[in-house]
């Protein structure tokens, strides 16, 4: 076991491979800065200066789960509740196209009034913008997704946000860490790009629990890990976090990067909303990919998974240009292609 910094990164440039104490080692160090840089050159190295840009549009915040962590659970009676039409989401899909996106996220809690019906016509309508289409729609059931992906849907988006069960029980009621890890293994049998990802600096969430997180991402594995900070919401019962989330949040992205150099790593919007150059930084700690927001202004603010959510006054086309601008400020350059991964042996 090697238990210097130094060897540690030779070890994980050089094989892309850590045990779980050195993965532990890494998110106890201090020494933020020699694990920042190491990712950004393994991220240059891999996947170049391109940043691909993926159109998120949230089109409802009806949810029937109730995640003790997340402002549009069920039980949040204080959120205004929207969703949108199906030709709505049309509509929003082909304006961001229009605006260069090459790939539309579609995100919501989990909403039965979206059958999987509604949800094929939509993939089927929006597939026709030569743009490659991720799904966030949640826990579905192998059939659910092998008609999704029937209907050209490429890539889905299933955080496992914790793979520590007893926290997982706790956050997560009438949930099961089980049957969220059969839903990825059932999304990879389809032939999706896998994209999952954890929450970091949840209440009661260990430093060693994260180093398996890691681990069991790397097993999957992910074509795409987002990394999301923790915010805490007022009107969930779940209690605060001391820690540092953000900070924390950079280090699990950069280690993410030296072990899986050629998948794509969102520099997640929740950075951005603990650290106003949140989205930058990432993109220099490894990241590669950024979400704008391709919501319409007058539903942006009530999808509030957490407060303080970033440009809730801001139209779609004004996030768009106001990112490209942001990455060419740091010498990247929004990709023109789909973005989708390069493995690289
Ligand atoms: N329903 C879909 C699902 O469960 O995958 C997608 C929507 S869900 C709101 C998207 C992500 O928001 C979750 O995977 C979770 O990681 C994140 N999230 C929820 N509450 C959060 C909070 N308080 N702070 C930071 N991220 C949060
Ligand atoms: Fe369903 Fe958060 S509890 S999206």
């Amino acid at each position: 076991m090697i238990n210097d910094i130094t060897s540690i990164l030779e070890k994980a440039i050089k094989l892309h491979s850590l045990n779980e104490r050195e993965i532990l080692y890494l998110l106890k160090t201090e020494k933020n800065d020699k694990l920042f840089s190491a990712a950004d050159k393994i991220r240059e190295e891999y996947v170049g200066d391109e940043v691909h840009l993926r159109a998120l549009i949230e089109f409802s915040n009806y949810c029937k789960q109730n995640c003790l962590y997340c402002g549009i659970r069920k039980d949040n009676t204080k959120i205004i509740r929207y969703r949108l039409v199906p030709q709505e989401i049309i509509n929003l899909a082909k304006k961001a196209a229009n605006y260069g996106y090459k790939t539309i996220v579609l995100q919501s809690g989990e909403d039965l009034y979206y059958t999987v019906d509604i949800i094929s016509k939509m993939i089927f309508e929006i597939k026709k913008f030569d743009v490659a289409v991720t799904l966030s729609i949640g826990e579905k059931t192998f059939e659910e997704y092998k008609a999704y992906r029937k209907a050209g849907a490429d890539r889905y988006l299933l955080r496992i946000e914790t793979t520590d069960e007893m926290l997982y029980d706790r956050l997560d009621p009438c949930m099961s860490l089980k049957n969220r890890m059969n839903c990825l293994e059932d999304i990879k049998k389809l032939g999706y790009e896998v994209g999952s990802g954890i929450m970091v600096g949840l209440p009661g969430q260990t430093l060693e629990s994260i180093a398996k997180d890691i681990v069991y991402l790397k097993s999957i594995p992910v074509d795409m890990a987002g990394i999301g900070p923790f915010i805490y919401h007022p009107g969930t019962p779940i209690e605060k976090s001391e820690c540092n989330s953000f900070d924390l949040a950079l280090k699990v992205m950069a280690i993410l990067r030296l072990l899986m150099p050629d998948i794509n790593i969102p520099a997640t919007t929740a950075m951005e909303t603990l650290n106003p150059n949140g989205r930058l930084i990432a993109l220099q700690c490894g990241a590669n990919v950024v979400m704008p927001n391709a919501t319409e202004t007058q539903y942006r603010r009530h999808y509030e998974i957490y407060p303080g959510k970033i440009c809730p006054g801001d139209s779609p086309g004004h996030c768009r240009f106001c990112i490209e601008n942001k990455i060419k400020s740091i010498n990247r350059y929004a990709a023109k292609n789909k973005g989708y991964r390069r493995i690289i042996n």
